[in-house]
């Protein structure tokens, strides 16, 4: 059922570059969607459409940083009579290390990009979405939103706010017909940790996951009209006993997992 409700419509993927993005945009395709693909690196979106041969898709080489991505992509997309019924918001990074020594430029870029730039998407697409009745918003937060995590302070402060924006969203727009659902995914294998500067720690190694499996996930648990999903039986466990850990002890639980045993 929900396959068939997927099938034609336009998804919107941000970050599809890479990682998650990509495999949910290869999801997608499967269940029939037609696809925007959006990130910076174009020959990696471009190779990414190539390979979804048979499927409808157009590649934005666009940083949403910018603080017009989001109007400039609309209006792009509304000129070529693309609806999108189907929004992910997945592109993201996160920065590790103690919060006094990083570059605050860098850590600005990523508030934008995980914070200010999801939101701005959600406010430019959804209201069409809630127009016709019908839509989909895929938020991707981060185990990280469940407790502070010394080492990635901010990234995880700011995929608390992609939980809380998407939880809250989700009750405004049920009504409407859209249905948002936030993504909680644990370390998956992905560019992720390159990008943000991380060794994998013991705790990473032990519960990595691979993002085909993060995605289906995702994917179904969005589809079936849920609030929010941690994917992974570990991850599930890991997130649900932050419930009965006092926030200091979560604190310093974190820490270790991030720290310890990081090899490579
Ligand atoms: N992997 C994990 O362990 C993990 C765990 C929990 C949550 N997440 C979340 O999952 C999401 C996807 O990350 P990933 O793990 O797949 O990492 P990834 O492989 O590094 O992918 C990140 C994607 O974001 C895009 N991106 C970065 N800066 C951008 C910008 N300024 N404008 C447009 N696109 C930009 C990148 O494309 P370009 O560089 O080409 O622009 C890339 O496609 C993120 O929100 C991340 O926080 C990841």
């Amino acid at each position: 059922m929900a396959m068939a409700e997927m099938r034609g419509r336009w998804a919107l993927v941000t970050g599809a570059s890479s990682g998650l993005g990509a495999d949910f945009a290869r999801d997608l395709a499967a269940r029939g969607c037609r696809l925007v693909l959006v990130a910076r690196r174009e020959d990696r979106l471009k190779q990414l459409a190539a390979e979804l041969a048979g499927t409808e898709a157009r590649v934005v080489a666009l940083d949403l940083r910018a603080p017009d991505a989001a109007t400039t992509l609309h209006e792009r997309l509304h000129a070529e009579g693309i609806a999108v019924d189907v929004l992910v918001n997945n592109a993201g990074f996160g920065l590790y290390g103690p919060f006094l020594a990083s570059d605050w430029s860098r850590q600005r870029d990523m508030l934008e990009l995980d914070i200010v730039a999801l939101t701005h998407l959600t406010h430019v697409f959804v209201p069409d979405m809630a127009e016709r009745g019908a839509g989909w918003v895929l938020l991707v937060a981060s185990i990280g939103a469940f407790q502070p995590t010394p080492t990635y302070a901010t990234y995880s402060a700011a995929k608390s706010y992609v939980l809380s924006f998407g939880e809250a969203l989700a009750a405004e727009l049920r009504p409407r017909g859209v249905r948002v659902c936030t993504t909680c995914p644990g370390v998956t294998a992905t560019e992720f940790l390159a990008v943000a500067g991380q060794r994998r720690s013991l705790y990473q190694r032990l519960f990595m996951m691979q993002s085909p499996a993060v995605v289906r996930s995702s994917v179904r648990a969005l589809l079936a009209g849920r609030t929010s999903v941690v994917p992974g039986i570990g991850n599930k466990v890991a997130a649900f006993s932050m419930r009965f850990t006092p926030r200091r002890l979560q604190a310093a639980m974190a820490a270790s997992a991030m720290t310890m045993g990081a090899g490579d």
